[in-house]
């Protein structure tokens, strides 16, 4: 799982004064050069799109607080932004069925995401019970649990590697919830605290089904009653002893097997691992992502549908960006065989009620 990822950290007052006297430094050199590169005659292709992409930084700037300490760090993130912006502009004209555009991650380099996010592999757990698969079951051709009220909002893990968690308590949310109790958002932050004898290890990463032990030994809290730092803590055995959810057991779907994860998926939202760590997550905007992601697995997600009938047919995927990536939160994959686009078949797991 990833270990550290980029922020949506507050800025901090200070630093602010200082980015906003930066910004009004750099808007004049771009106010100048611009002017410069005008008068220069250098009306070219590269020019305007610079300029535009000029706009767009100061866009991305405010939508999403960026803060840089420096006039220097500020141009470098430029640079970065308009690399990305200008691979997404190609992507988009290569007739895909996905769409790359500014994220949060827009200031990144694949690498600066790359190391941030996933600087240790991911190891998959084979360790519990595998989950029993008919193949003779015919699963629906489409299924939505979000439409069902078993999915909550989509959250956000902020500058920690605690992915992890947040599949797990998506998962936990849906098990509860189709056991026939209210929805109810459950906290990742015990998980984090107080799951680390089973091998978990808060930002620094875990893994959904060692997460599915400790639920079935504690069951979880309320996402209210122990609210996420996006740090590690200690575990509070008090807020801890307040159970709002449980779950018996959990089982491991088959791997690199599509029809027994829809099978899954056709019962409940499903944890998967994922490889994240590229462009096609790093600048997702939209679409159905079917090829470019690898399959070295470095992040854990929530499957929460799928739809059979659409070219191509696509997973749904919930993850932990928080609302404004992506789809409202939310990234499609293309179903396919064998370890599946981005390694989704790899390693499912689920909790049982
Ligand atoms: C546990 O949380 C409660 C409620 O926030 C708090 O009053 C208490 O001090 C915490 N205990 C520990 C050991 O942190």
């Amino acid at each position: 799982m990833e270990r550290v990822y980029f922020s949506d950290k507050p800025e901090t007052s200070n630093k602010k004064k200082v980015v906003l006297g930066a910004l009004a430094l750099v808007a004049i050199v771009g106010v100048v050069a611009t002017v410069a590169l005008y008068s220069s005659n250098s009306t070219n292709y590269a020019l305007r799109q610079y300029e535009i992409d000029e706009q767009e930084f100061f866009g991305f700037i405010a939508k999403y607080n960026k803060v840089y300490d420096s006039i220097d760090e500020f141009n470098a993130r430029f640079k970065i932004f308009r690399d990305n912006i200008a691979f997404a502009r190609v992507h988009n004209t290569l007739g895909k069925t996905y769409w790359l555009g500014i994220t949060q991650f827009s200031d990144l380099t694949h690498d600066e995401f790359k190391s941030r996010y996933t600087p240790n592999a991911y190891v998959p757990n084979e360790d519990g019970p595998v989950a029993d698969y008919n193949p003779d079951m015919a699963a629906p051709s489409s299924v939505d649990w979000r439409t069902k009220g078993a999915v909550t909002a989509v959250k956000n893990q902020g500058q920690c590697g605690s992915c992890w968690s947040f599949s797990t308590t998506g998962a936990v949310e849906g098990t509860w919830f189709l056991a026939g109790h209210t929805l109810v958002s459950l906290s990742e932050q015990e998980l984090m605290d107080c799951s680390t004898s089973y091998g978990n290890k808060g930002c620094d990463g875990g893994l959904m089904t060692s997460a599915f032990k400790f639920v079935v030994q504690k069951g979880l809290t309320t996402e209210s009653n122990y609210p996420y730092k996006a740090e590690n803590g200690e575990c509070n055995t008090t807020l801890e002893k307040n159970v709002a959810a449980k779950i018996s057991s959990y089982a491991i779907v088959a791997a690199k097997n599509s029809n027994a994860l829809m099978a899954a998926v056709a019962t409940k939202p499903v944890s998967v691992a994922v490889e994240a760590d590229q462009a096609a997550w790093q600048s997702y905007v939209g679409g159905i992502v079917s090829s470019n992601c690898g399959t070295a697995l470095d992040h854990g997600v929530l499957i929460v549908g799928y739809d059979n009938t659409n070219s191509p047919p696509y997973w749904i995927v919930k993850n932990s960006w928080g609302p404004s990536w992506g789809e409202q939160g939310y990234i499609r994959i293309a179903i396919s065989k064998g370890d599946g686009v981005c390694g989704i078949n790899m390693n499912p797991s689920y909790p049982i009620a």
